[in-house]
């Protein structure tokens, strides 16, 4: 069942998403050589306690996620654990935050370049920001979650890169993780229909040579199995009469 928000219940989720999108754009600007991820944890959780925020990461699923983001480094795709190793000079570093305020749940994630990086890897990057816009532009009610999907995998294949087809995008709001599913591949008109009042992450992760993928040994990490750099772009948008609202920006 796909449950839709109440115009008030967006106007607390764009709170909460405004909150979050000025969290994300402070670990972004810290995001640089010599920082570790477990520092950018740290801040998150404090920006987050000190505007009345719950991060909604941590003590998720099984085994419990450690901590309140997600830090996805070079080949790590999503789920990556926040660790001691600081950043380098050319890393890729995907960072995913959720946020709990007034009850409402966003869900918003950003990848950047560690210094400057390799020609290659700037435009995985940019080609996956890109994918996620388009993918949004058709966020709108009477398509389908099959029109978000293909909009976002042609562009991304027409670029020379891969989707990855193991994970997808999903329904949030009341929950981290609610139907529909929003994968990023897919056919126009097919999959779920959009109404208004839905509340959708999209979140393309987008891949070099090869869309495979597998957990790592801590549980949570996904990885590229090609061994190539991964990028990972994520928006938490409402469908409204108007069109796609993003929530997290
Ligand atoms: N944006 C990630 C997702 O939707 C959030 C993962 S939460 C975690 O899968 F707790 F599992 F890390
Ligand atoms: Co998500």
């Amino acid at each position: 069942m796909v449950a839709v928000k109440s115009p008030q219940e967006i106007e607390l989720l764009a709170e909460a998403g405004a909150l979050l999108g000025s969290i994300l754009d402070v670990l972004v600007k810290k995001a640089t050589a010599g920082i570790t991820g477990k520092a950018l944890d740290a801040l998150a959780q404090d920006m987050m306690q000190d505007a009345g925020g719950v991060p909604v990461f941590l003590g998720y699923g099984k085994p419990p996620y450690p901590a309140a983001i997600c830090v996805s480094v070079n080949n790590q795709v999503v789920h990556g654990i926040p660790n001691d190793a600081p950043f380098r000079e050319g890393d890729i570093v995907s960072i995913d935050a959720g946020l709990s305020l007034h009850d409402m749940i966003v869900d918003s994630a950003r990848t950047v370049g560690i210094g400057s990086v390799s020609a290659q890897h700037s435009k995985l990057i940019k080609v996956t920001k890109q994918a996620l816009d388009l993918g949004i532009a058709q966020a709108r009610i009477g398509n389908r979650t099959g029109d978000i999907g293909y909009a976002v995998q042609s562009y991304v294949e027409s670029n020379g890169f891969e989707v990855v087809r193991d994970l997808v995008g999903h329904g949030v709001g009341y929950s981290l993780h609610e139907d529909p599913q929003v994968p990023n591949f897919g056919s126009k008109g097919a999959g779920t229909a959009l109404v208004e009042g839905m509340v959708i992450a999209i979140e393309p992760m987008v891949t070099i040579d090869s869309p495979d993928v597998a957990t790592s040994s801590d549980n949570w990490s996904i990885i590229a199995t090609s061994g190539k750099v991964a990028a990972h772009e994520e928006h938490t948008i409402a469908i409204t009469k108007d069109g796609p609202r993003i929530l997290t920006a």
